[in-house]
């Protein structure tokens, strides 16, 4: 980052002298006022709840233009990424800061490959869950448990520690998530296939069985492997922070990237594509498009608690460009199997329609975000629903990653610790009980 040539003054009515805080400014977005002397020049904090207004870090991986509705990793805009390359460019691109050449997507991608299989004891870990246990409750423990098995490169500090556990983690997240959904379905797992590709190979283990050859369909490899580049990163998103929060504690990179799986699973993050699936769900049960006006009255009730799942974003205040792309690989998925009738996509595109024609959604700034239409490309495939953010967090993976090691390769970095505006008791003493 680079000195502006701007200072920011902090003034007081109260007399107590004025501050100046330095402005640094990035390649691009927002200026930031260093607010690091803050606290020891006036003894006060500053106070930002959700971080609305808060940089966390410095980064080089990520840019989110939220006016524009404009993504880029590492520089590159997502629409050329989704349109010119595969989820391994796309891995080794986060990663390492540049697009690969062949021999090098190769290489990384063969490394992938050879570490697919998991310790064979993991499968014992998973019987230890209800057979309906949500898929990302199994995935929580099983990436937390990685730490268990994997103890050669747990030391977040030794960047080949760090370069291996990074390998583990991606390769091993297909072979994970297939697992809790073989585990759910009451199915023999399957093993990876190196002769597949990085989404071939997850279809094979989730669909494939061992009474009869699997075919992986190209149309929804290459959608799959559109899904996982739309959803591989997005700057200081919750579930990144969280990660980078957890990391910054010095603890091993799969506890780190487990936290990271835990935060995803919100409704208002990464759940938003199983809950908006049902919302559609319900819409259409309660009658569908004609049903739309009513369901759009009740989100605009503030007392209903009831939300357009897969519309707004604190960032985005445009259209999410991620979106655009899902709704490109409905299209096409639907299309190769036969299913361009499909009423919960017809339903979604009525919805999103009318939302953005209504005052409500128009005023605030709401759109579609990524989770609007990943759901209905993913049940298309023969995903169910409660693996929706199971895939995501596979995908999020790459990205949780290269940020946790981009935290820890900064000499400068130190362990997260917020402070508090605090509006409880003051110092009171204890009263003993037959006296209360
Ligand atoms: C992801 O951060 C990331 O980058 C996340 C993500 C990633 O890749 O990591 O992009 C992935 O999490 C996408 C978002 C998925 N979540 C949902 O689709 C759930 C529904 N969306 C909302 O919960 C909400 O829009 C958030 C959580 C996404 C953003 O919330 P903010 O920024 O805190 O905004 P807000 O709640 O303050 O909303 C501003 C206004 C409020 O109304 P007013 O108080 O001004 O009257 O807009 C309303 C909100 O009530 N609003 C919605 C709404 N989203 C916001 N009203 C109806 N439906 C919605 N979806």
């Amino acid at each position: 980052m680079k000195l502006a040539d701007n200072k920011a003054t902090l003034s007081f009515s109260n007399g107590a002298p004025s501050i100046e805080f330095p402005v640094y400014s990035g390649t691009v977005g927002p200026d930031v006022v260093d607010i690091r002397k803050l606290y020891g020049q006036t003894g006060m904090f500053t106070y930002d709840p959700g971080f609305l207004s808060t940089a966390a870090c410095e980064s080089a991986i990520t840019y989110i233009d939220g006016d524009k509705g404009e993504l880029l990793y590492r520089g590159y805009p997502i629409e050329q990424l989704a349109t010119n390359c595969d989820f391994m460019e796309t891995c080794y691109l986060l990663l390492y800061g540049s697009l690969p050449d062949q021999a090098a997507k190769t290489q990384f991608s063969d490394l992938v490959t050879n570490h697919t299989m998991v310790h064979d004891q993991m499968h014992n870990f998973v019987r230890g869950f209800r057979r309906d246990a949500h898929p990302m409750a199994i995935l929580t423990g099983l990436v937390g448990a990685m730490s268990a098995f994997y103890h050669d490169s747990t030391d977040i500090h030794n960047p080949e520690h760090r370069k291996i556990s990074a390998i583990r983690l991606i390769a091993k997240m297909p072979t994970l998530v297939a697992m809790a959904y073989k585990y759910n379905v009451g199915q023999p797992y399957m093993f990876p296939r190196n002769s597949l590709s990085y989404a071939g190979n997850l279809l094979h283990m989730m669909f494939a069985n061992p009474c009869e050859d699997y075919v992986v369909n190209p149309v929804i490899e290459k959608a799959l492997d559109r899904i996982f580049i739309l959803h591989a990163d997005h700057e200081q998103n919750a579930s990144t922070s969280t990660v980078r929060l957890c990391g910054s504690s010095g603890t091993n990179p799969f506890a780190a990237i487990a936290a990271g799986v835990a935060c995803l699973w919100g409704p208002a993050h990464g759940g938003a594509n199983e809950a908006c699936l049902k919302m559609l769900e319900e819409i259409q049960a309660m009658g569908g498009v004609e049903k739309i006006g009513d369901f759009i009255t009740q989100v605009k009730d503030k007392n209903s608690g009831i939300k357009l799942m897969g519309f707004g974003h604190r960032v985005y205040k445009n259209y999410d460009p991620r979106a655009k792309l899902m709704q490109e690989s409905c299209k096409e998925v639907l299309h190769a199997l036969g299913l361009e009738n499909d009423p919960l996509f017809k339903l979604a595109m009525a919805l999103e329609k009318i939302a953005l024609e209504d005052d409500y959604f128009v005023q605030r700034k709401l759109y579609p975000n990524v989770d609007f239409y990943s759901g209905i490309v993913q049940r298309a495939i023969g995903i169910p629903t409660s693996m929706f953010t199971a895939i995501f967090a596979l995908a999020r993976t790459v990205g949780w990653i290269a940020q946790l090691d981009e935290m820890i390769g900064d000499p400068d970095y130190k362990i997260g610790r917020p402070r508090q505006l605090f509006t409880g008791a003051a110092q009171r003493d204890v009263v003993a009980i037959d006296k209360r």
